[in-house]
């Protein structure tokens, strides 16, 4: 494959577990593992060991799963964080461990009480720990969205000299513009001394609905690695949606960007995460929600039928989902009850679909979706 290889960073066992009231047990982060590791994940955040009993069982437990994705482990800038990482890790045949400290004004200010620069010394001094136990370390600067350039470009040179091999710049707070963001990576590639020793990660946050926006204008800008959730679930309104960002650099070759997803998993991926997590998609969501192939205008759909590239830009197959729906509502017209009828085997002249369709747009106005149980009722009723 030719283009710029695009590692995908799935946080959703991590940050999309974050989300209020999708806390989940062992075995069930087990079996999304399993699947996350099938569908091509380059990186599986698995949890933060520290964090509670649980979590460190189940940080051990994928590591013993996982096939082929590194497996990572979250921690702060902690030392005891770090040994719990490391411990958690110890079976993965490929551990990251990911360690990291607020460099932002209002962090360093307000959560540290620090200053600069000894914000910069415990980065290092956490990556220089973590550097003992394992080879690759990933280091997140967070609220780098809202961070000065200049010294976020400090850290990440500091931090790539005492070991780091990723440096995430997380928009912690969702608060970045995709030009805003992309001009951050591209400042950190042109001005941070030995850069080309390490990995650029986005990691962007929902909260303005910019997190995918921002992460292409990452990866346009020369980050190799996006950190992503199924469904975009996450803190607040969420992380980067996984099957957004695979598929716009799928279906946009011109970006030259390309990952190992195995789009053809996306759907099913995505309700084993809603299903296990309690979470729904909603019926809109790009991608894999339940109407994302789905056409009820008369118009969208007599161009769908006539052929599926006219309003779709996506091949529904490629993402597992079986095939376009043609839904009948009282703004459907009659093409689409004709392609519904001789679908379930009657076959209408033009005479007939004039009569069945005036019947049609009767039982329509009286109930949101026609099915394929009422078309030969509505056959009848218009008594050819
Ligand atoms: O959003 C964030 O800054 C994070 C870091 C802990 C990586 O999730
Ligand atoms: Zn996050």
């Amino acid at each position: 494959m030719s283009g710029n290889r695009v590692e995908i960073f799935d946080t959703t066992l991590r940050d999309g577990e974050q989300v209020p009231g999708c806390k989940l047990d062992t075995q069930n982060k087990l079996i999304i593992a399993e699947r996350l590791d099938e569908l091509g994940v380059d990186v599986l955040e698995a949890g933060f060991p520290i964090s509670s009993p649980g979590d460190f069982k189940s940080v051990e437990a994928i590591s013993k799963l996982v096939k082929n994705a590194r497996v990572c482990g979250l921690t702060r800038a902690v030392k005891k964080d770090i040994e719990v990482a490391a411990q958690a890790l110890k079976p993965a045949k490929r551990a990251r461990i990911h360690t990291g400290i607020g460099t932002s004004d209002s962090h360093i200010k307000y959560k540290f009480k620090a200053t600069q620069d000894e914000i910069l010394e415990r980065a290092i001094a956490a990556v220089s720990y973590a550097k003992t136990f394992v080879e690759d370390i990933e280091f997140y600067a967070e609220d780098a969205g809202r961070t000065d350039n200049v010294f976020l470009a400090r850290v990440c040179e500091a931090v790539i000299k005492a070991g780091a091999t990723v440096l995430n710049i997380p928009d912690t707070t969702g608060y970045c513009l995709p030009e805003e963001y992309g001009a951050k990576i591209k400042f950190l590639k042109e001005n941070v001394k030995g850069i080309d020793k390490a990995t650029l990660s986005c990691h962007c946050h929902n909260d303005l609905g910019l997190a995918t926006a921002n992460s292409i204008a990452g990866a346009i800008n020369g980050a190799r690695q996006i950190e992503c959730t199924i469904n975009g679930i996450g803190e607040r309104a969420g992380n980067t949606s996984l099957e957004e960002v695979v598929m716009i650099m799928r279906q946009h070759p011109g970006l030259n960007l390309y990952t190992n997803i195995n789009t053809k998993l996306l759907y099913d991926t995505s309700r084993l995460v809603s299903d296990k997590m309690g979470m729904p998609v909603q019926p809109n969501k790009a991608i894999v929600g339940a109407n994302a192939f789905a056409h009820s205008s008369g118009i969208h759909q007599d161009g769908v039928i006539k052929n599926r590239e006219t309003y779709e830009i996506m091949d529904p197959h490629d993402v597992g989902v079986n095939e376009s729906a043609i839904v009948l509502t009282a703004r459907s017209g009659r093409a689409a009850l004709a392609y519904r009828a001789k679908n379930i085997g009657y076959e209408l002249d033009k005479l007939q679909l004039d009569k069945v369709y005036e019947e049609f747009l009767l039982f329509a106005d009286r109930q949101k979706e026609i099915n394929d149980e009422d078309i030969p009722k509505i056959i009848k009723a218009s008594g050819i």
